[in-house]
């Protein structure tokens, strides 16, 4: 990379800061109040940023060039710009500003590339993995509003990454694995069998990935099971649970909410299962009690 060029004198100052002036009057007279807001702001603070940089013009190039290779990978499979939005941290502050956290209220996370609607419908107690490797895990929890009361028929969609840290689509076969619909029963309880979450990398075989290399950044998300979790009259939550004492230090895509950290208790091999199932090795269990905010 070029070195910035030297600090600016006072004139050569108020050159640019005059530029500013000129670019923000000329998106005073936007009618729209909120759009007039955004692209305000956003001028005053791509001024400020270039300014406070020195930007050079390889720079600006090499920028546009990212962003430009950015928008070549993105389809209707691939999501380029929200990748880099998440590991910019852009996703998880709106998210952040949008949900506020608010008494009991479960706390949201990122969706991530990977759901997929109209998943295989589970019956209560039924396996998600559809044949997808991994230690097995049983999942229990309830969906309540904010004064305790169960949320029965809950709709809840979960899904995860398989042992090798691959989702379903991201595989050729179009498999459908690790990845269910369920609803909570009359008291708001579910249950159902899963996969213990292990660690997996965000694709990084683009330009985010080169982002995340070029800065010394692991692509490494923290090992989580996601749900998005719907009912008449609530807010529809979007988030995940996180395994306690794994490396919750560097997610990727900074997700983790320190509620949303749960214990999986691992089960010895031989350990009976709650609903008889045979399985040969270790199993773990983990209980999610999950709380909706109103509409
Ligand atoms: C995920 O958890 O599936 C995910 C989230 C953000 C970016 C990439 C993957
Ligand atoms: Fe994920």
């Amino acid at each position: 990379m070029t070195q910035a060029g030297p600090a600016p004198d006072p004139d050569q100052r108020e050159r640019e800061a005059q530029l500013t002036e000129t670019v923000l009057a000329s998106f005073a007279g936007t009618p729209d109040g909120r759009l007039r807001e955004l692209v305000t702001a956003l001028t005053r603070h791509l001024h400020a940023f270039a300014r406070e940089v020195r930007l050079t013009e390889p720079e600006w190039q090499a920028a546009i060039a990212f962003l430009t290779d950015t928008g070549h990978l993105t389809d209707d499979r691939r999501q380029e710009f929200i990748l880099l939005s998440d590991v910019l941290g852009l996703s998880m502050q709106t998210i952040t500003i949008n949900h506020a956290a608010a008494g009991p209220v479960t706390e949201s996370t990122v969706l991530g590339p990977f759901f997929v609607p109209d998943a295989p419908r589970l019956p209560d107690g039924g396996d998600l993995a559809r044949g997808a490797p991994g230690e097995p895990c049983w999942v229990t929890g309830s969906v309540r509003d904010e004064a305790g009361n169960p949320v029965p028929g809950a709709l809840l969609e979960v899904w995860e990454a398989d042992e090798d840290g691959r989702y379903d689509v991201q595989y050729d076969d179009r498999r459908l694995a690790a990845r269910g619909r369920l609803t909570a029963g009359p008291d708001g309880e579910f249950r159902f069998w899963a996969l213990t979450p292990t660690p997996y990398p965000i694709p990084d075989d683009g330009p985010v990935g080169r982002l995340l290399a070029a800065t010394g950044r692991s692509p490494m998300r923290a090992p989580h099971l996601h749900f998005m979790v719907s009912a008449g009259g609530f807010r529809t939550l979007v988030t995940h649970i996180f395994v306690a004492g794994d490396d919750l230090a560097s997610d990727s895509v900074f997700g983790i909410r320190q509620s949303l950290v749960k214990p999986f208790e691992r089960q010895p091999p031989g350990a009976p299962t709650p609903d008889g199932r045979a399985v040969a090795g270790s199993w773990t269990r983990v209980r999610f009690d999950i709380v909706l905010a109103a509409d």
